[in-house]
């Protein structure tokens, strides 16, 4: 199960993203918002990393106008690691080295193929598991 959250700025591409999430018949969980009305960022972003972080969903992916306000709300939940992505190289890496398991992107950044490229990426990328990449990611909890 997929956690997705977006404010008003990512709800254009948080559909698109769904429309590929249904297509591959990939289950996900939708916290909002809901329609395109002006809301605040840090409400959905934390939604959907606290049902990350309970395990009730595997990864999550959060949207708005740039990624980053998203990504900072749902990175003050514990054991969040939601990595900005613009690009490919950047989704494959932060699943090898940071086992990220939250997905942030901008609605006014990427556009509609490269984000379902980014996601694809994302969700079949595997974490390394090298013992270094362990320890690292170890040392972001404390
Ligand atoms: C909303 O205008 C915008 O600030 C928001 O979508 C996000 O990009 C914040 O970081």
């Amino acid at each position: 199960m997929i956690a997705i959250g977006s404010d008003h700025g990512g709800f254009e591409l948080k559909q698109t993203v769904i429309g590929y999430l249904e297509k591959k018949g990939i289950a996900y969980k939708d916290f909002g918002c809901y329609d395109k009305n002006s809301c605040d960022y840090p409400v959905f972003g934390k939604a959907a990393a606290k049902a990350v972080a309970s395990g009730e969903c595997e990864k999550g992916i959060v949207f708005c106008t740039t990624g980053l306000g998203i990504s900072m709300a749902a990175n003050k939940v514990p054991g969040i690691r939601c990595a900005v992505c613009q690009d490919c190289y950047s989704a494959k890496m932060t699943r090898l080295h940071n086992d990220a398991n939250m997905l942030a992107l901008g609605g006014g950044i990427v556009g509609p193929n490269l984000a379902v490229e980014i996601t694809e990426t994302f969700l079949n990328t595997p974490f390394s598991g090298e013992e270094k990449h362990c320890r690292r990611i170890g040392m972001l909890e404390t």
